[in-house]
């Protein structure tokens, strides 16, 4: 029997193919998400190949069911070795007319959401003495940009929340990886016409993603034009990066980060 990854957030796009990925590299993946008709069609390819997958319907806005869904989950696959956080949704934020349900929908499923993975399985991890945790974060949670506002900040809480468990952790055996990926052509991707620049490929995206998180590396940030582009463009002031960012940001129906 494999080492147990779980994956939240596991029944498409990204999620999925890191299923698929961690299953290639020996692990018994456990999936976790809403939709579980999509869970059972991610859990039989990884079957199809030879994998072993289990997985569990949960909502990670709510605790109680994210945590049962992980304690049997543990049951049928064992503890959890490698942790991906992958849940979210890409939600645009309207500035001018904010709606706060959306922005605590959005707070709270992709930055809650992934505390509570992570809370549901750091404790055995430290007490055992390894374990790898990782989440999916954003390049847009690097610098701010026109219309997403509370998916950058999302995003930007997961990076210091995860940078910020890694200093504590250092030496317990507990790696922590912050997975901060551009464009991904994914069901969240909703553009019209041509597609982003730099835009991935899903099972590209999670292959670079599982290297980095089995290498124990701090962070990927990745593809490197927009990695360096967004680190640019954080030590740069509104007043200069604003006007810019305002002209190339999509006209609706808008686009989604990366
Ligand atoms: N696509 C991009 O360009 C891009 C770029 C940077 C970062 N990301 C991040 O990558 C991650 C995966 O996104 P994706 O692009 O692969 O989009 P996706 O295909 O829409 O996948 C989102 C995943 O999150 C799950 N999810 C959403 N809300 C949930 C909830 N309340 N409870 C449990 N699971 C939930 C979805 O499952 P159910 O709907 O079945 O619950 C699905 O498995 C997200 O965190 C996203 O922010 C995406």
């Amino acid at each position: 029997m494999g080492q147990h990854a779980l994956i939240v957030g596991a029944s498409s796009g990204i999620g999925a193919a890191l299923a698929r990925e961690m299953a290639f590299e020996g692990y018994d993946v456990g999936l976790i998400a809403r939709r579980t008709d999509r869970l059972a069609e991610v859990a039989e390819r990884v079957r199809a190949r030879g994998g072993v997958a289990a997985y569990r319907a949960a909502d990670v806005n709510d605790p109680e069911q994210l945590q049962a869904a992980i304690t049997a989950l543990e049951e049928v696959l064992g503890p959890v070795e490698v942790l991906i956080a992958n849940a979210g949704i890409g939600e645009n934020t309207d500035a001018a007319n904010l709606d706060l349900a959306h922005v605590r929908r959005v707070l709270r499923t992709n930055l809650e959401g992934v505390v509570l993975a992570i809370g549901a399985v750091l404790p055995a991890m430290t007490r055992r003495g390894h374990g790898r945790i990782a989440a999916v974060s954003s390049i847009a949670g690097m610098r701010p940009i026109p219309q997403i506002a509370a998916y950058g900040a999302s995003k930007a809480g997961v990076s210091a929340f995860l940078e910020g468990l890694r200093a504590d952790l250092r030496g317990t055996g507990v790696t922590v990886t912050d997975l901060c990926p551009g464009y991904v052509r994914t069901d969240m991707l909703k553009v019209e016409g041509a597609l982003p620049p730099f835009t991935m490929e899903a099972d590209d995206t999670a292959r670079r993603m599982v290297r980095a998180l089995l290498a124990g590396r701090d962070s990927l940030v990745f593809p490197w034009p927009l990695a360096l582009a967004s680190r640019l463009a954080a030590l740069l002031p509104d007043a200069l990066l604003g006007p810019v960012l305002r002209r190339l940001a999509p006209k609706p129906p808008p686009a989604l980060p990366g």
